[in-house]
């Protein structure tokens, strides 16, 4: 070739390229047509960063850099549609711009030299909390915490702020929200969630989609403040039979229906763009291979479009695990024809091999294929990855961590914080008390932060932000000098009184107790029981033995049982895991510049033994001859305390009789009779008296927070309609019975009845 037809070449392959990707009005189908088979099986396939770096998968040199010749044979040879990082830990937003650079830039660079259309690579991170994986980014409280704000407009903000924050980066998907209903407060990831009731996660997992992906702009796109949600896992992943992560639930069609669907229902009406099966099996089915839920439910009964990713190395586990095929060729063929479409294989390429196998011998259809490879082209197209991956789509490092989101993240710790117990005002803390503050998670941000937290598991301390204070910290700041510490280290070890902690407890009046629970997640996060190490119980008893106030500050995954040190506490303050701001908004309620406001997400249980839901059956809560009541929660669902006293005026209804289109209206005035704001969480629940189907004792029908100052009167208004008082009877739909009904918010009930 002479120089003239290379230039020339050259020249039409960019102009050829630039026809193919620099367009937003890329049309997916001609695309589509134009792929190889090699090109669409490789799109389906996801790889962990680790396959293209510097060292060996789950041991790369540090820090970690791309290995070009790894990354070139991804991208050339094997054509993948995607990486996500898993298992390392985080990089300054400078630092994942020296990883995802490179990756955009080679997509070009093979597109231009092999005159092959580009394919933009989808890079996808698990940004649960804030941009866990971005040093410096802001941490919120723990999507279990946030849902404890019952503030979907707070929740809302705080997947905004993510989505800015991991776009610095020049990441534009999260998997992210978990929309698993918290049914068992054993399971590991009981924290990510949005708590145990249904309707909560619903409205709170829309709120979070709406905040990470914006609105479309008028080109169709995702602008580069926003990223790609992933709602995740579907379905049933929370109801493990034995709280066991990733261990088999049995569901009926019922439960499945009315307790586990609605949040993704809800995710797709509010245009999730992405979905991630659950790793466990329901009723002996593995998801991965299930085609009734993958294929008749999500897409022929919910008409999701938009992309269902498999959960790390699921395909594989049909065969190593779950053991429903006997080798991974079977897998694929299993989960493709399921309705995966996108396989986070995660460190080889396998998946691509055995599916390119597949479509050439005829098992598995070139329209199965192009349905998947369709529907990843437009989610990429959507997030402007045709257009310009990295430069264009990318927002700027300064905004990772700024002022404005430590303040919201400040805000939200502050609303979701939930005073259990306040015997004789112990709370807010008076000003010239000694204080003492002990316990694990007394001196500890790692605690305060949660999983997911810088590293996967969060426990490594050494990503810790230097800024962020621990509650201790957050008291010896303001420089309270009536403030001492006793160390404790360990939230598991037993405990042994030293003279120490007899003199500190001698010198003061009021003792801050923070016990915790370590970080954890999936299967590391199995536990054996609920009930709270015996080395913290031994600490409380200890220190109420020498006739101290108490207060106990709760930093944990999920309730932990605490039953026998409740008595001897004063106060109990639950400050879930509340991220970065967490301390100084422990803080602020403590010392009562903020009065708390957050309610209990999930029902506290007071024994091993009974954990039930809030809107258990009546047969559940029935007493029987022994006196025994099997209803005895801790603290039940939606509880929470206030300082300043609101006093809940009658409730009325705008009528006793309804029917059709009619809208049952509930009007309550609230009052506020103290001498400070105070937010205040209204909730309103119904209670069917007979149906067809045992009837819950009561369901979550809506709920409201408003801001009442010092005397100030508001009435809240609930509409409800014939559509709230349905239920999913025998047939698996949702149905309709006239009869009697209760409304009922606070201690008040309103009886009505729909009639047809
Ligand atoms: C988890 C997912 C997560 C994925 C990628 C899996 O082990 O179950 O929730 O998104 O890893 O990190």
């Amino acid at each position: 070739m002479t120089n003239w037809i290379r230039i020339f070449t050259f020249v039409a392959i960019s102009l050829c390229s630039d026809a193919w990707y620099c367009q937003k009005n890329i049309d997916i189908d001609d695309l589509l047509n134009s792929l190889t088979i090699e090109e669409k099986v490789g799109q389906m396939t996801q790889i962990n960063l680790d396959v293209i770096c510097e060292g060996s998968i789950y041991n790369l040199v540090e820090p970690h850099h791309i290995e070009p010749s790894k990354l070139r044979t991804a991208i050339e040879q094997w054509h993948v549609g995607s990486i996500l990082n898993c298992g390392g830990h985080a990089y300054t937003a400078d630092h994942w711009e020296k990883i995802i650079t490179p990756i955009h830039k080679t997509v070009d660079e093979v597109a231009q030299n092999t005159g092959r259309p580009k394919l933009p690579i989808l890079y996808g991170i698990d940004a649960i909390h804030g941009a866990n994986y971005i040093l410096g980014s802001v941490l919120f409280p723990q999507p279990l915490a946030q849902a404890a704000t019952f503030d979907v407009a707070q929740v809302k903000r705080c997947a905004e702020i993510t989505a800015v924050e991991t776009r610095a980066a020049g990441i534009p998907w999260n998997f992210s929200p978990v929309l698993d209903v918290g049914r068992n407060p054993l399971w590991s990831r009981f924290f990510e969630t949005y708590g145990e009731d249904t309707y909560l996660c619903a409205q709170m997992g829309s709120a979070c989609i709406e905040g990470y992906q914006g609105k479309y702009n008028s080109d169709g796109l995702i602008d580069k403040t926003h990223v790609a949600a992933c709602m995740k896992h579907f379905l049933g992943y929370s109801a493990a039979r034995t709280g066991k992560d990733r261990t088999p639930a049995i569901i009926s069609d019922i439960e499945l229906r009315e307790i586990y669907l609605p949040s993704f229902q809800s995710a797709i009406a509010s245009g999730a763009m992405s979905v991630m099966i659950n790793s466990g099996e329901i009723n002996g089915i593995p998801v991965h291979a299930n085609p009734v839920i993958l294929t008749q439910l999500l897409r022929k009964e919910l008409q999701f479009e938009g992309v269902a990713v498999t959960d790390w190395e699921d395909v594989s586990k049909l065969h190593q695990i779950h053991r429903v095929s006997s080798d991974m060729k079977n897998s694929v063929l299993l989960a493709v024809q399921a309705g995966i479409d996108l396989c986070m294989v995660p460190n080889d390429f396998e998946f691509a091999r055995y599916l390119l196998e597949l479509v050439r011998e005829g098992k598995i259809s070139m329209d199965r294929i192009n349905e998947s490879v369709r529907r990843l082209l437009t989610m990429k197209k959507k997030l402007g990855l045709f257009d310009d991956a990295i430069l264009k789509y990318k927002t700027n490092f300064q905004q990772v961590g700024c002022q404005e989101h430590r303040q919201a993240a400040l805000e939200t710790a502050r609303k979701c914080i939930t005073l259990l117990k306040n015997d004789a005002h112990t709370l807010p803390i008076k000003g010239n008390e000694k204080i003492l503050i002990t316990g694990p998670a007394a001196n500890s941000t790692v605690l305060l932060n949660g999983a997911w937290s810088r590293t996967w598991q969060g426990v490594d301390t050494t990503y810790e932000d230097q800024q962020q204070n621990t509650i201790l910290t957050a008291f010896q700041k303001v420089g309270r000098d009536n403030v001492s510490h006793y160390p404790i280290h360990s939230t598991t070890a037993s405990f042994t009184p030293t003279m120490l902690l007899t003199n500190e407890l001698e010198r003061c009046n009021v003792v801050i107790i923070c016990l915790g629970e370590n970080p954890s997640t999936e299967k590391p996060g199995d536990i054996d029981a609920l009930t709270i190490s015996q080395g913290q119980i031994d600490l409380v008893k200890y220190c109420s033995n020498k006739g101290k106030k108490i207060i106990l500050v709760l930093i944990e995954n999920r309730p932990q049982i605490i039953h026998d040190i409740v008595p001897l506490c004063d106060a109990v303050l639950m400050a879930y895991q509340p991220g970065t701001m967490g301390a100084d908004a422990i803080y602020d309620v403590l010392t009562g510049k903020v009065s708390p406001s957050g309610r209990l997400p999930f029902t506290y249980p007071a024994h091993e033994h009974t954990l039930l839901t809030y809107d258990h059956k009546y047969s559940e809560a029935l007493d029987t001859k022994f006196g025994f009541e099997a209803y005895k929660p801790e603290w039940p669902f939606g509880y929470g305390l206030g300082y300043s006293p609101i006093a809940y005026g009658k409730m009325k209804t705008n009528a006793a009789n309804f029917s059709g289109n009619a809208i049952t209206k509930i009007v309550i005035p609230l009052t506020n009779e103290g001498r400070q704001e105070q937010e205040e969480v209204v909730l309103l629940y119904t209670r069917d008296h007979v149906a067809s189907v045992t009837p819950s004792v009561r369901k979550l029908k809506a709920f409201q927070r408003i801001s009442l100052k010092p005397g100030e009167t508001k009435e809240v208004i609930f509409q409800l309609t014939k559509k709230d008082f349905e239920f999913v009877g025998t047939n698996g739909a949702w149905v309709f019975e006239a009869g009697t009904f209760d409304l009922i918010i606070g201690d008040q009930k309103e009886e009505i009845q729909w009639i047809d």
